[in-house]
């Protein structure tokens, strides 16, 4: 279906479903998407950009926490800054301003 979509629909084409680092760029390099999106991989893995651009493992996602609840499995999946033993630290400093 997303060959029928690249070939009908010109503007910006963002895809998601079951993708990892490796498929994701597999489908950027081929020209078939612009943009991946991440679900389940995202919110077990908060630093998941800092994660595939080390190719370092990632957190499992757990279902049963998706969907509702508190916090727990949206806030509680370790960084690897965390894994390390270090304080919990903003992703966002002064590279992205
Ligand atoms: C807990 C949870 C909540 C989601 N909430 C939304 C949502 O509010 N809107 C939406 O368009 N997709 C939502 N999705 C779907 C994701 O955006 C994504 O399309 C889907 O998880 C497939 O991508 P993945 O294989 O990377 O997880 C949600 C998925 C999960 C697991």
């Amino acid at each position: 279906m997303s060959e029928m979509i690249r070939r009908t629909y010109r503007g910006v084409l963002m895809v998601a479903g079951g993708f990892d680092g490796g498929s994701a760029e597999r489908w950027l390099e081929d020209g078939n998407a612009d943009l991946i999106a991440f679900g389940r991989l995202f919110i077990a893995n908060p630093d998941l950009p800092e994660r595939l651009r080390l190719h370092a493992p990632l957190n499992s996602p757990d279902p049963s926490t998706f969907y509702g609840g508190g916090e727990r499995g949206y806030t509680d999946y370790p960084s690897l800054a965390q894994e390390r033993g270090e304080a919990p630290r903003s992703v966002i400093d002064g590279r992205w301003r």
